[in-house]
């Protein structure tokens, strides 16, 4: 045990997650065959960041079908083979010490494009590989082919992909699931007013827009039954004039915790392109502390955390119950034991096998 904030251990749940350092979701685009099922390198990528003494590893944004995939190199969770190689990848995660998470998603309108590296870094043509997006309603993202308006049928296959996603992530081992509600996806766009032109019970007022998360959210909670956390990651804000803000994302992750939500991260934009964002070092930490404030639930703050002593303020103060860390990780995947040494505190996950390589 330490006194050390960022190095206390977290339960939530029947999940003890070792510390407060986890991994944010980052896409990497890197399957072979467009058939959704995770490599050697999401192997690799994963693993080392559990080896290097992160508390909780996330997967990237994983589809729950194939139309929800960002990319065709996106993983996927919504085949039996997906869900059997994801299970190898967990095993190792637990080997280390880490607790394992998958972050389930659909992207919406803003699915089938080319990823950053491939041939143009626009969108994915139906004729070359890609396939017709869908929405709540039929608003292209800038650039973007327009989406089909999803039925209200289609809203019900949705929640169905979302909880047998979760089913198969429970069976693949994972520790904590979390719902991609940020960022411009498909849940987001549902919430947003500005992406959600729907006249129906999914529209309008901020229960009808809502409502698909709150029912997903539901809907998974029995499929993972209750030892089993679930996050919902949110953009808190649009930076938009008019469309979703931190009040509504305090409010909606209220009644996200009354359905069986147990945490919310906080990251912010990804509706619409071309807004003006204050990027600056830990920029979204204001985000989770209010969140966190007026809901009355836990939170963790992500963006721009890069450094022990900044992420250990955060948890110490009371901002955040955990920090998610991306580019720094990638950067160094054994921040957690640098970070460990830098404060002080002795922890006993050092990989025996890099023992002689330990700070002292
Ligand atoms: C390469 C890359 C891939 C990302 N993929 C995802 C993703 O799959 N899901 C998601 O919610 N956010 C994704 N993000 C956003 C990160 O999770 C994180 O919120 C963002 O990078 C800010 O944290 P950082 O400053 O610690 O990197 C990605 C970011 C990067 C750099």
């Amino acid at each position: 045990m330490t006194d050390t904030a960022l190095f206390s251990p977290h339960t939530i749940r029947s999940v003890t997650i070792r510390n407060r350092i986890w991994v944010t979701p980052l896409c990497q685009y890197s399957v072979d065959l467009e058939d959704g099922v995770p490599t050697d390198w999401h192997l690799v990528h994963l693993g080392s960041f559990a080896r290097g003494g992160a508390g909780l590893v996330m997967t990237e944004a994983t589809g729950v079908s194939a139309v929800g995939r960002i990319s065709a190199e996106d993983t996927g969770i919504y085949t039996d083979e997906q869900r059997d190689a994801w299970a190898r990848i967990v095993g190792f995660l637990h080997s280390q010490g880490a607790a394992a998470g998958i972050q389930l998603a659909h992207a919406g309108r803003k699915a089938s494009v080319h990823r950053e590296w491939g041939p143009d870094d626009g969108t994915r043509p139906i004729a070359e590989g890609g396939w017709q997006s869908v929405a709540p309603s039929a608003i292209a993202f800038e650039g973007y082919d327009t989406p089909a308006q999803l039925s209200r049928d289609g809203v019900a296959d949705i929640v169905t992909e979302f909880t047998d996603a979760a089913r198969r992530s429970v069976e693949a081992g994972f520790d904590v699931v979390e719902i991609h509600a940020a960022h411009g996806y498909l849940i987001h766009q549902f919430l947003s007013p500005l992406s959600n032109a729907r006249d129906d019970e999914y529209g309008g007022s901020l229960e009808n827009r809502a409502r698909l998360l709150l029912e997903v959210v539901a809907s998974v909670r029995v499929a993972v039954g209750n030892a089993v956390p679930v996050f919902v990651r949110f953009s808190a804000t649009d930076w938009a004039v008019g469309g979703w803000d931190q009040e509504q994302t305090a409010i909606v992750a209220g009644w996200a915790k009354d359905a069986g939500a147990d945490l919310f991260d906080l990251s912010s934009g990804g509706l619409i392109d071309g807004v003006s964002i204050p990027v600056e070092p830990g920029y979204q930490v204001p985000f989770a502390e209010f969140v966190r404030r007026e809901a009355s639930v836990e939170v963790n703050a992500v963006g721009l955390i890069t450094d022990a002593v900044q992420a250990n303020e955060i948890i110490e103060s009371g901002k955040a119950d955990a920090v998610m860390m991306g580019r720094e990780l990638m950067r160094d995947p054994h921040f957690p034991l640098r970070a460990a040494h830098q404060l002080g505190v002795p922890i006993d996950y050092w990989p025996p096998q890099y023992r002689r390589a330990r700070w002292r």
